[in-house]
């Protein structure tokens, strides 16, 4: 099945993400948020990141303006039901996940294919009440924050997948102009299988003075090239994010690895939830551009 419409759910930061990057590969698009409020920051958060690539070259005035022109708002689930994918990216709340593809698999044409961009739940208890033949077209596609940089889609399938849709889903990642990597539906899927275990490590790190934030930090970005420091990563995607989701880990595994540091938690109640909050390892209040270490230990 060739995907021409695509609907994303919540207008967030990955909802955003997704709505914009399938709107500038020139898919017709609707996003779904619960209030206009809502819907208007992200199409704020859109617009911005679209002024970013045009003021870089990266995209034309003209593709800017077809991007804008291919995304629609609405607050209705009704708008929905012609969609050919839809992506959800609400709230990572197993009950909400549910109530709502409940919803949408009466609403939506059979052949509609449900993706959830989760990070952490898993996509097989997520399916379980739409009806059997929804469940072969139930997959995870989760992306990566920025979306519209982040190369990545991890394609997650199920022991229900049928195998023609999880092809037509590899495919349309692509054309989505991201390199799509097959999964399956296993907690944390690839990346945050090893990606949480490191973040929670390098916070573990600081707890026990082994460095200071700014070292931790730059040991890993100038000793191993990655692009931001581990804790300056835990600030950017939000360690209530990084907190749940390695909660969520900790249950399905049981193993030490994935278990929340005591600092992360207590940062957590104290509100610091990173970049989103003003500050987290870093206080962002002042120049976000150049933030000053919080004195935590
Ligand atoms: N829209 C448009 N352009 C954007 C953008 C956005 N939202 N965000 C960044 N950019 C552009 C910048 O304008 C810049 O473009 P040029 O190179 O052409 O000038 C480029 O991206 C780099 O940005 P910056 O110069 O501001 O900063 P940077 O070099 O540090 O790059 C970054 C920023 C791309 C975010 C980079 O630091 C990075 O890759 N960080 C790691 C991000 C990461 O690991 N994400 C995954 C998190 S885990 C997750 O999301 C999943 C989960 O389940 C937890």
């Amino acid at each position: 099945m060739e995907v021409k419409k695509v609907g994303v759910l919540g207008c967030g930061l990955m909802g955003a993400g997704i709505a914009q990057t399938s709107a500038m590969a020139g898919f017709e698009t609707t996003v779904r948020e619960v209030s206009e409020e809502l819907l208007q920051k992200g199409f704020a958060a859109i617009e911005k990141s679209l002024e970013r690539f045009a003021d870089k070259g990266t995209i034309t005035a003209e593709q800017q303006k077809q991007a804008r022109d291919r995304l629609f708002g609405t607050t209705s689930f009704d708008d929905l039901s012609d969609c050919d994918i839809i992506i959800e990216a609400i709230i990572e709340n197993l009950d909400e996940k549910q109530k709502t593809y409940r919803q949408l698999d009466s609403l939506c044409k059979p052949e509609t294919i449900f993706a959830s961009n989760t990070s952490s739940l898993s996509i097989t208890q997520m399916m379980s009440p739409t009806s059997a033949e929804r469940q072969k077209r139930f997959i995870g596609m989760h992306f990566f924050n920025p979306v519209p940089i982040m190369k990545l889609v991890e394609v997650v399938r199920t022991i229900l997948t049928d195998a023609n849709v999880y092809e037509d889903a590899i495919s349309f990642a692509q054309k989505l102009g991201k390199v799509p990597v097959r999964a399956g539906d296993k907690t944390g899927f690839i990346v945050n299988r090893l990606l949480v275990p490191y973040l929670l490590d390098s916070i573990r790190a600081l707890e026990e003075g082994v460095g200071s934030i700014v070292d931790i930090d730059n040991a890993m970005k100038l000793g191993c090239g990655y692009p931001m420091g581990p804790l300056t990563l835990g600030d950017f995607v939000g360690l209530d994010t990084t907190y749940y989701i390695a909660e969520i880990m900790f249950n399905e595994f049981r193993e030490k690895r994935f278990a929340p540091p005591t600092l992360l938690k207590r940062m957590v109640m104290a509100g610091l939830y990173g970049r989103k909050s003003g500050r987290g390892f870093y206080d962002y209040t002042k120049d976000a551009k150049d933030p000053t270490p919080m004195n935590l230990v």
